[in-house]
């Protein structure tokens, strides 16, 4: 073998399984998502009212996670943009994912700068940017739409004022008119949200369903048509994903094993993504559990790990009246009132049957009884996966501060 054809043939060797990864990513959105026929025509079934110029229903959205509410919405309405600048119909958009804009003002704000509003970095009362918001709707739009992705995580953190009030928002516009989605995958949601707020949000509901381990196979096929190169998959690895994705029917998670088994077999420099690339995937899916229970506990349950975790770097054992005392400084910071020790008591031992801390009753003798609390897991793994969180990483700098004040 001359040398050119050695090299030609190690450079091929090394080349990545890949063809374009971005297509496994978590925020690419396809043009078309099989499947989901039936959810697309209802939602641009309400919202297509626009283009007829009357106001659309709100649309109160439900699935388990993975089942395409995103995506869906996302796709309806990139295309519903697309027709009314066509049709020259002023209307606008803002997409609110309520993880991350989890406050009432954190929403405001992110509607507001959709809005191409400048808010000050100082801020402005709640009740200012929403007479902005109002003027510039009336200005320069006749249907505006808002979406409050994982509402849920809004509605936990610091109520449904912002949803009260933007149900009510019609009443007093006079030119434009508005209306809501709230998507959420919480089958308890309905329990944390007014009657009325719950009512007037829910005038049209699409739900959604999980995907089937043949839906899902669907759904990969196409997937790995378009990211990795011809020949490079096995059908069985795909297959096999679905397989292990059928059990909650969440496409996202189908679509990361195999952005992972690829990423695998990469690592070990196969050319070739096979099931037992899956197999790990699946494995390493699983070794990440931890994180998955972290970033899956309520927010308020998050909030005092994050209290806990920052009183672990003065003490690794803490008593539960300076986790209250922490943990009720924390809920100021996001302007909620404390909580009774009994609750916290409650969230501790959610904490504990997770196995993310331990407690010990320790006694006093006379001087009675106290609970001690011990993180189970290293605070740097906590930290790296709740400080990813802008506003908890912002929270936890505050809090730092305010325990090394003697
Ligand atoms: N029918 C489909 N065809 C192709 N890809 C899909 C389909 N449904 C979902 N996906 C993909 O699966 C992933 C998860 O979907 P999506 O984010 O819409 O789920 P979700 O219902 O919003 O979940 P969550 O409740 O966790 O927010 C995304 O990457 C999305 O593009
Ligand atoms: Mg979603």
């Amino acid at each position: 073998m001359s040398l050119l054809d050695k090299f030609l043939e190690q450079a091929l060797s090394r080349r990545s399984v890949f063809k374009d990864k971005r297509y496994l990513s978590v925020d690419y959105v396809p043009d078309d998502l099989p499947y989901r026929e039936k959810e697309i025509l209802k939602l641009a079934d309400i919202l297509v009212n626009i283009l007829k110029g009357t106001r659309p229903s709100n649309i109160f959205e439900y699935g388990p996670v993975g089942t395409g509410k995103t995506a869906v919405t996302q796709l309806v309405l990139r295309k519903l943009k697309e027709k009314t600048d066509e049709a020259k119909v002023p209307f606008g958009y803002s997409y609110v994912n309520c993880r991350f804009y989890r406050t009432n003002y954190r929403a405001l704000v992110k509607i507001a700068t959709d809005l191409e509003l400048k808010i000050s970095k100082t801020g402005l009362p709640p009740d200012v940017i929403l007479s902005l918001i109002m003027k510039r709707l009336e200005e320069n739009y006749m249907f505006f739409l808002v979406v409050f992705d994982e509402v849920d995580w809004l509605v936990k953190y610091s109520g449904d004022d912002i949803l009260y009030q933007f149900t009510r928002l019609n009443s007093e516009l006079a030119k434009s008119k508005i209306s809501l989605i709230g998507i959420t995958n919480d089958v308890r949601f309905r329990e944390y949200l007014d009657a009325r707020v719950l009512s007037s949000l829910s005038e049209e509901t699409i739900i959604f369903q999980p995907y089937t381990q043949d839906q899902l196979y669907g759904i990969l096929l196409q997937r790995a048509k378009l990211a990795f190169w011809e020949g490079v998959i096995d059908d069985e690895a795909i297959r096999y994903a679905a397989a292990v994705a059928a059990r909650d029917g969440d496409a996202r998670k189908a679509i990361d094993l195999l952005r992972v088994a690829g990423e695998i077999a990469e690592r070990k420099g196969d050319s070739k993504v096979a099931v037992d690339h899956v197999m790990q995937a699946s494995e390493e899916v699983e070794r990440n559990i931890i994180k998955e229970v972290i970033l899956t506990l309520p927010p308020n349950q998050q909030l005092l790990l994050l209290g806990i975790a920052g009183l672990s770097k003065t003490s690794s054992k803490i008593v539960t009246g300076r986790i209250k005392q922490t943990y009720d400084w924390l809920l100021s910071q996001i302007g909620r009132q404390p909580i009774t020790l009994r609750r916290i008591n409650d969230y501790l031992a959610e904490l504990e049957t997770l196995g993310i801390i331990s407690s010990t009753i320790v006694s006093f003798g006379r001087h009675g009884r106290t609970r001690i609390i011990k993180l189970e897991i290293p605070v740097e793994v906590i930290e790296d996966i709740l400080l990813k969180d802008p506003l908890f990483a912002e929270i936890y700098q505050e809090l730092a501060c305010v325990l090394a004040q003697p």
